[in-house]
C-alpha cells in the first residue's frame, strides 16, 4: 500500500487546501481505512471505533496483542454519551477541567455501539478528547469516534513526530497526517473511573495531585507489581530501543562514562552532561535544565528512536529525581530499561 501523506500544520488549519484534505481523511475513515494523526501526547493510529474491520487493521499494522484495548477519541461529551456512562458528577468535573487534554477516562460501556474488538471484549472503554488542534479538528469534521493507540510498531517508543509514524508504518497504513510535533511527548494519564476511589492506571502529565485537587478527595494509583495489570497494556515491555538501555545515577554518570572509554556507547541525559562525554560518543540531550521534566518527556521517545537507529551497542540514560512531576517520565524510562540501574555510593534509597 502506498501510504498517503497529508500535510496539515496547526497554523494552516484554516488555510487553502485544508478542507479538501479533511474530506479525503473523512472518506478514508468512513470506508474503514486507518490513518496516523497528531495528538498533543503522541501520534495515534486512528480508525472508526465502531467498525471491527478498521480495528483489525490497527492491530495488524502495529503487531499489537488483541487483548490490549484501544482508547476511543471523541470531540465532545455529547458524543461520548452515545456509548459510555459518566458514573458520577466528579468524573464530569474532571472532564470539564482537563479536556480537551492529556487524560483518558475508563468508563462503563452503555451499549454495543463501539466494536467489541476495540475494547478487547471488556465492558468498559477508555475515552479521550485530545487538544491538538489538527487531531481535534479531524474528530469534529468526521464525527466518527476514533480508536487510536499510539502509532508505533508494538514495543517501540511511541511516535512524537510524524516522521516516526512514517518510519514505523509506511506502506502498512492508508495515510498519515503530517503535522506539528507532539507537545507533551508521552501518553495520556489513564484514570479508571469504574471503581471508587478512581485509580490511575497509567501515569501521565495530569498527576494524582492535579486530580485530587479537582474532586477534593483521594485518587488511588495502580502499582506495576500488583498481580493483575489493570490496564492490559501495562504488562507488555514498552518503549524500548533495540540496544540494552541502562539507567544511571547522575552522581556516577561522568565517572562511569570515563571508565567506559573505547566502548561504543550512547548517552541520553540533560545538556549539562554533554561536557563529560568525548566527541566520538553519541550524545542526545533531553533538556537544558536538569530538572525540566516537561522538556525531557517531550524529547524522550525521539532520543530513544535516534539511538535505535545509530550504531551504538549500549545506551546509558540519566535517572531523573523522583517526585510527583517526574513520575510519568520515570515510568516510561523504567519500562524502556527493564530496570537495570547503576547506582552511586550516595544514591542508595
Ligand atoms: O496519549 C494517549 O493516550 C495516546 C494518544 C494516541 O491518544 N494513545 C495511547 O494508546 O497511548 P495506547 O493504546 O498505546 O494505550 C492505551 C492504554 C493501554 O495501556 C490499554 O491497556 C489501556 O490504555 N486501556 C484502554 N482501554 C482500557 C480499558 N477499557 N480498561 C483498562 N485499560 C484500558
Ligand atoms: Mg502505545
Amino acid at each position: 500500500m502506498d501510504t498517503k501523506v497529508w500535510q496539515i500544520s496547526s497554523d494552516e488549519l484554516n488555510g487553502p487546501g485544508t478542507l479538501e484534505k479533511l474530506g479525503e481523511i473523512k472518506t478514508a475513515l468512513t470506508y474503514g481505512e486507518v490513518v496516523g494523526l497528531p495528538t498533543e501526547t503522541v501520534y495515534g493510529l486512528a480508525g472508526d471505533a465502531t467498525n471491527p474491520e478498521a480495528i483489525q487493521k490497527i492491530f495488524n499494522a502495529k503487531g499489537r496483542p488483541q487483548d490490549n484495548p484501544l482508547i476511543v477519541h471523541i470531540h465532545s461529551i455529547e458524543q461520548l454519551k452515545k456509548f459510555a456512562e459518566i458514573p458520577d458528577e466528579r468524573v464530569l468535573k474532571l472532564m470539564e477541567k482537563f479536556w480537551p487534554g492529556p487524560i483518558s477516562f475508563i468508563l462503563p460501556l452503555k451499549n454495543d455501539y463501539i466494536a467489541a474488538k476495540t475494547v478487547a471484549d471488556l465492558r468498559s472503554v477508555a475515552v479521550r478528547m485530545p487538544s491538538h488542534p489538527v487531531g481535534l479538528k479531524i474528530l469534529e469534521y468526521t464525527g466518527i469516534p476514533l480508536a487510536a493507540p499510539s502509532a508505533n510498531i508494538s514495543g517501540k517508543p511511541s511516535p512524537t513526530d510524524y516522521s516516526h509514524v512514517i518510519d514505523d508504518l509506511k506502506d502498512k497504513v492508508y495515510g498519515v497526517v503530517a503535522s506539528d510535533p507532539a507537545d507533551y511527548g508521552i501518553e495520556s494519564t489513564v484514570l479508571d473511573c469504574t471503581t471508587f476511589p478512581y485509580r490511575i492506571a497509567r501515569p501521565g502529565e495530569i498527576t494524582k495531585e492535579d486530580l485530587e485537587n479537582v474532586i477534593d478527595g483521594q485518587v488511588a494509583v495502580h502499582s506495576d507489581d500488583m498481580k493483575k495489570p489493570i490496564s492490559p497494556g501495562m504488562k507488555y515491555k514498552h518503549y524500548a530501543p533495540r540496544q540494552p538501555l541502562i539507567l544511571i545515577e547522575g552522581s556516577v554518570l561522568s565517572q562511569t562514562l570515563i571508565s567506559k572509554k573505547g566502548e561504543n556507547f550512547g548517552v541520553i541525559a540533560p545538556e549539562s552532561f554533554r561536557q563529560d562525554v568525548s566527541d566520538d560518543v553519541e550524545f542526545v540531550s533531553l533538556c537544558q535544565k536538569d530538572d525540566d521534566y516537561r522538556e525531557a518527556a517531550k524529547n524522550l521517545y525521539g532520543a530513544l528512536r535516534k539511538m535505535d537507529k545509530s550504531d551504538v551497542d549500549i545506551i546509558y540514560i540519566y535517572r531523573f529525581r523522583e517526585n510527583p512531576r517526574s513520575e510519568a517520565l520515570l515510568n516510561r524510562i523504567y519500562k524502556a530499561t527493564g530496570n537495570v540501574l547503576i547506582k552511586g555510593a550516595h544514591d542508595i534509597d
